[in-house]
């Protein structure tokens, strides 16, 4: 088991239906946690946490649109009434828009991505904030983007969207560290989740030369540093944004 001393810490993971969400929920209760996983699409949902238990763990799932405030509490409300704390937290469920350059995108494109990516950020760390508060502190990472830190071509609205998550966690980091409360954000470059998946060889191969560390990440490279984020490894560490980018922004920079 890995030792990031997270056993029995109750974790609250966003987008946990797949992708980096989904490791990141295996990799906490592989460390012992016990993790509560919302997105939207329950079938999904249910199915991680049916598997992260036959294989030893604890899970809850508990579907929910993390852009809709009462979704929002409902989430913290369950994971208080299961297990009486929350401990940790990683805002992760978000996405990207069609690649348009800034003057093509709707205002529908615009609306989502803030909806989506930065409000949703806003909502969960509003109320794991007050939940942690009662329980003498906590850890909440937020998912931004290399997109959060530099500008990303075609993706006006997501680029934002990212940048404001920044923007959230710097402010939170601010006005709760005095409450014990550490707030951080990771920014990953291309990450091989299904949406690169599903893009062309050729394509990845030349993104892949554009890192320093010739290679995409995977989910598990941005759960494991998520992991360490909220463990007491970190525990001087907060406002902090943590590229997982194989050193792609300071090539880019
Ligand atoms: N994959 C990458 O290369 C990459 C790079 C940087 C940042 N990110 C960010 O990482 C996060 C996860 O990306 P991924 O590649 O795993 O994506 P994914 O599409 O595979 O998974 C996204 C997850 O978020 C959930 N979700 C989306 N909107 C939601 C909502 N309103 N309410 C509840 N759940 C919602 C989905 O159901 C799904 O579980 C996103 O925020 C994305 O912007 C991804």
């Amino acid at each position: 088991m890995p030792d990031y001393q997270l056993r029995d810490k109750v974790v609250i993971v966003t987008g946990a239906s797949r992708g980096i969400g989904e490791a990141a929920a295996r990799f906490f209760a592989e460390c012992g946690s016990r993790v509560v996983l919302a997105a939207r699409t329950e079938s999904d949902l249910v199915r991680v946490a049916e598997d992260i238990e036959a294989a030893g763990g604890t899970a809850t799932a508990v579907r929910t649109d993390v852009a809709d405030a009462a979704e929002v509490d409902h989430l913290v409300e369950e994971t208080l009434r299961i297990y009486g704390r929350l401990d940790a937290a990683f805002n992760n469920a978000g996405g990207g828009h069609m690649p348009k350059p800034l003057a093509e995108l709707s205002e529908d494109d615009f609306d989502a991505s803030v909806r989506g990516n930065m409000r949703s950020t806003f909502l969960c760390m509003r109320r794991e904030i007050q939940a942690m508060s009662n329980n003498g502190g906590g850890a909440i990472v937020n998912m931004s983007s290399s997109a959060g830190i530099q500008a990303a071509p075609r993706m006006g609205a997501y680029c934002a969207a990212k940048h404001g998550v920044i923007g959230l966690t710097r402010a939170a980091a601010l006005d709760y560290g005095g409450e014990n409360i550490r707030v951080n954000a990771v920014a990953p470059g291309p990450i091989l989740t299904h949406r690169l998946q599903q893009i062309p060889e050729e394509t990845r191969a030349s993104m892949m030369r554009a890192i320093p560390l010739k290679r995409l990440g995977d989910p598990g490279d941005v759960a494991r540093t998520v992991a360490w984020l909220c463990s007491a490894g970190a525990n001087f560490i907060t406002g902090a944004v943590i590229p997982i980018d194989g050193g792609k922004t300071i090539a880019n920079a």
